[in-house]
């Protein structure tokens, strides 16, 4: 059996209970509907019409129940418009899976045994979105995983990616090999103990002992083995990332979080930031990623067809939607009403933006209802002077500062 496999039969990943699914929904990116219809669909795409997800190497199930639930959810009462494909690999993994789809008492996702890397063979059909999430880098041939992955999108659909970065994994690769020479024969299960011990012991010069943001280990034992007893594991810079992907005929389109591949989000030398502001989106992202030094791994949209300006929305119509995730309006407004900044923290680096001073009125009023210009016609009410391209300006710095880390997306009319 391939070691891969083998690993993933013996630890599926991540450790899940099923159970769980009584009490919570995990949800993160990619794949989570509102961020993937902002990115890929300018927030456009209508989920009461047939949708087909396909989740390659889904493992225990994380990106499939997310994207199953929330498409039934979407597609509004008795409707099943939206259709969950899950792929992997291993039984153990699908096992898991399949137990949190009853648990949920999902009935959208079909499930299926095999290799990516056959998905054109294997007569699943097209997909409009694809996740691959933490399964290209342990290919062989990351290239030939995407190239299959392409064949199955649809023109106009998009595909999640999640690989590995090697600047926040400092001191990962090293240990891998200290434990390969070490133990590279003995049964999993007794490399896992050896680890621990080598682990306890790293003098404190050890790369993987100085870099604070590495914690996965310390989770369980399939965690531990993924991070540092993997069969096959390798990290891509984004120039790495851009070769990989525009190889399989596909474009980038966002890096999630943004703010953190925008140097000028967390940086503020003025010398520098005018010779990288005559560069483009990628280049200085590749630099933020080593400015920064802390990215584990690349959260990446890419497509078929379009380009970022075409298929990401932007705040630009009145009938547009701001959606919050994982936050709610008024608390929002309450938090920054008073020194009027957005604070957040990515593995140890903390980011810090001023809001305009309409910030808490515009939050106050964000309910995943409202529209752009029924929010500006609300501050109207109040400020006869606030025309619609001032309200806009102001919105649009919101905008950057929130869906910078991550919690603000577009939903617009069909189109
Ligand atoms: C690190 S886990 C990630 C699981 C899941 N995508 C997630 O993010 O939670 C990698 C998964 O990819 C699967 N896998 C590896 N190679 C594969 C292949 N060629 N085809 C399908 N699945 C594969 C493994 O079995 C494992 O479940």
């Amino acid at each position: 059996m391939d070691p891969v496999a083998a690993q993933y039969e013996a630890y599926p990943y991540p450790a899940r209970d099923p159970a769980a699914e009584k009490t919570r929904l995990i949800v993160g990116s990619p794949s989570n509907l509102p961020e993937l219809n902002h990115y890929l669909f300018a927030g456009r795409r209508d989920f009461g019409r047939p949708f087909r997800a396909l989740v390659a190497g889904g493992g225990t199930g994380d990106a499939a129940i997310m994207l199953a639930q929330q498409l039934a959810d979407a597609s509004g009462p008795g409707g099943d418009a939206g259709e969950v494909v899950y792929l992997d690999l291993s039984a153990a993994s699908r096992k898991t899976a399949e137990a949190r789809a009853e648990v949920r008492g999902l009935g959208n996702i079909s499930f299926h045994s095999g290799s990516l890397l056959d998905l054109p063979e294997l007569g699943l059909g097209s997909f409009d979105y694809i996740d691959c999430c933490g399964v290209l880098h342990h290919l062989e041939d990351p290239p030939a995983g995407l190239a299959a992955l392409a064949a199955v999108l649809a023109e106009d659909g998009g595909i999640g990616l999640m690989v590995y970065a090697p600047y926040g994994r400092a001191g990962v690769y090293p240990l891998q090999d200290m434990l390969r020479q070490l133990a590279g024969d003995l049964p999993l299960a007794e490399r896992v103990g050896l680890a621990k011990r080598l682990i306890d012991g790293l003098p404190e010069t050890n790369a993987f002992r100085r870099n604070p943001f590495l914690g996965d280990h310390r989770r369980g034992d399939a965690e531990l083995v993924d991070l540092l007893l993997h069969a096959r594991d390798r990290a891509y810079t984004v120039p790495e990332l851009v070769e990989l992907v525009a190889g399989a005929g596909l474009a980038p389109i966002a890096l999630i979080e943004p703010a953190r591949y925008r140097p000028e989000s967390y940086f503020a030398v003025p010398a520098v930031l005018k010779r990288l502001s005559e560069q483009g989106w990628l280049e200085r992202a590749a630099f933020a990623e080593k400015l920064a030094g802390n990215v584990k791994k690349h959260v990446l949209y890419v497509a078929k067809t379009g380009t970022p300006e075409t298929r990401v929305a932007a705040p630009e119509h009145p009938e547009a939607v701001p959606l919050l995730f994982d936050l709610e309006g008024p608390a929002l407004a309450q938090a920054v009403q008073r020194d009027l900044t957005l604070k957040a923290e990515f593995d140890g680096l903390a980011l810090r933006f001023a809001l305009p001073r309409l910030a808490p009125a515009i939050l106050q009023r964000i309910d995943g209802c409202r529209t752009l210009g029924a929010i500006h016609e609300e501050l109207r009410g109040h400020d006869a002077g606030l025309d619609w391209p001032a309200f806009l300006d102001r919105f649009r710095e919101l905008f950057a500062a929130l869906n910078g880390v991550n919690r603000m997306f577009l939903r617009q009319p069909a189109g």
